[in-house]
């Protein structure tokens, strides 16, 4: 049996004072240069393994739900705010919602979807032609998105393009910043002393459960009053239909808690992969133009079917994700004794799929550092699909996949063709943050239409 190596720690601290949390996923990473596919490392009483080395993750990932579970502890934390739907749910419960949830994101449903998405991402091109001199596109970005999954999620027009001070986002916006907060605390305080913060919180989670449960029960209303075989026109209908179908109805506790997750897993993953691209484009001239050109024979973009073969804005958006890997890693838990690379690791230990270190090894990714989107085009054939998973991958792969990757592609062709931009701040001073998921500190930009 192997000794598994760690960084060096303190006594009392072990390694928590050595990153910040806004840096945790540069932590893991520097660790892993240092010390190889799997180590580990303390925060004060708690071992935590880190699993880098590509045939490693795959095993982690594919041997799920049966051998792997999420951390209960980051799922601890994100039930206590209600959200305790598909993404923290394990077992026979997850196994339900999977299948029952997959059919409300098939490409008949993304398909029927399709004119909102037209709608909101036009009111988007119009927002940006009436604010050109300079736009915050981090915060534009997440009310793209706020507003796509409201829509798709539970029919819910909230146009916080236009209206960007509605409270239903407000609140919504909190509970993610406390979760961010929280999931990187060494210790959770918020259990035993609550604060102001802690409070409000409350409040939030209160606010929107009501603002969810009249959507719920408007949904309710039309599925039972439409006649049978009648199209849903939003997930939460779609999740009424095939749970009733199946004679497994969803309870309104797992419609709410799944309808604030896709909320939550669908906002900010996506804002911030659109927001790295735009920085990356607005720095590469010569691609931006690439990929203009690549696009100048589509006409009116008005069904899926004209996004699906576009190489170029493909490969753009994956070097995006390759460089600027929103969900750099999965925290998990083993449910049995586990045997990783010859070191054990006992029962019920946290364990982390580093799932981006790879993206900067040169064995996979030539110059790994630079900005080539032309790499995707030339490795088509060669083996990165183990090393590039950011949509996870196995039983667990995200459920959101292709509605974020259709949303991103509308999104940056209508911006694209419509407007030239440039970053208003010098580009050293745009800086990566992990706040759950790895984000831009901001994104002033200018644009001129064309
Ligand atoms: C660029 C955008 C996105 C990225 C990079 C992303 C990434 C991920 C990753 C890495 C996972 C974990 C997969 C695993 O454990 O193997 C995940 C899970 C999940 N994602 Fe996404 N996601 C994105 C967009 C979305 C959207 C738009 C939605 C829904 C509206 C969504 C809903 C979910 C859900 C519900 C899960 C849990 C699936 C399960 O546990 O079975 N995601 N996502």
């Amino acid at each position: 049996m192997n000794t598994t190596p760690t960084p060096k720690q303190n006594l009392i601290f072990g390694n928590a004072l050595q990153f910040k949390p806004k840096d945790f996923h540069l932590a893991l990473r520097k660790w892993a240069d240092e010390l190889g596919g799997v180590y580990k490392f303390r925060i004060i009483t708690k071992d935590m393994y880190v699993v880098s080395s590509p045939a490693e993750i795959e095993y982690l990932l594919t041997n799920r739900p049966k051998k792997f579970s999420r951390s209960s502890k980051l799922s601890s934390i994100l039930n206590e705010v209600s959200l305790n739907g598909l993404f923290t749910a394990e077992g026979s419960s997850w196994a339900k919602q999977k299948r029952l949830m997959t059919s409300s994101f098939s490409n008949k449903q993304l398909t029927t979807y399709f004119p909102k998405l037209e709608l909101i991402t036009n009111r988007l091109i119009s927002h940006i032609k009436m604010n050109t001199t300079r736009l915050d596109m981090r915060n534009l970005f997440t009310r793209y998105t706020i507003d796509v999954t409201s829509s798709f999620s539970f029919g819910d027009d909230v146009n916080t393009i236009e209206n960007s001070d509605k409270m239903s986002v407000k609140h919504l916006n909190f509970i993610f910043e406390v979760i961010g907060e929280r999931v990187t605390k060494p210790f959770p305080t918020w259990r035993y002393i609550k604060t102001k913060k802690d409070r409000k919180l409350i409040e939030s989670v209160s606010y929107i459960k009501n603002y969810v449960t009249e959507y719920i029960d408007k949904a309710n209303k039309r599925m039972e009053s439409t006649a049978v075989g009648s199209a849903p026109t939003n997930i939460l209908e779609a999740m009424i239909l095939a749970g009733r179908q199946e004679d497994h109805p969803f309870t309104n506790e797992e419609l709410f808690g799944n309808v604030i997750t896709l909320l939550l897993a669908g906002e900010d993953t996506t804002a911030n992969v659109l927001s790295w691209c735009f920085f990356y484009l607005s720095q590469n001239p010569a691609i931006l133009k690439e990929l203009r050109e690549s696009l100048a024979h589509l006409g009116k973009v008005s069904s899926m079917e004209s996004l699906e073969d576009l190489p170029f804005l493909e490969s753009v958006i994956n070097e995006t994700m390759r460089l600027k890997p929103v969900a750099p890693f999965l925290i998990l838990e083993n449910l049995e004794d586990t045997e990783l690379s010859g070191h054990k690791i006992s029962k019920n230990s946290t364990i982390v799929a580093n799932i981006s270190y790879n993206h900067f090894n040169s064995t996979y990714f030539e110059s790994p550092y630079s900005f080539k989107p032309s790499r995707w085009l030339e490795q088509k054939n060669q083996n990165t699909d183990k090393v590039f998973i950011p949509f996870g991958s196995g039983a667990r792969l995200c459920i959101g996949k292709k509605l974020s990757l259709l949303e991103m592609k509308l999104a940056i062709v209508e911006i694209v063709r419509s407007f030239d931009f440039k970053l208003d701040c010098a580009a050293d001073e745009i800086c990566e943050e992990f706040n759950f998921t790895l984000n831009p500190n901001k994104l002033p930009m200018i644009f001129s239409p064309l």
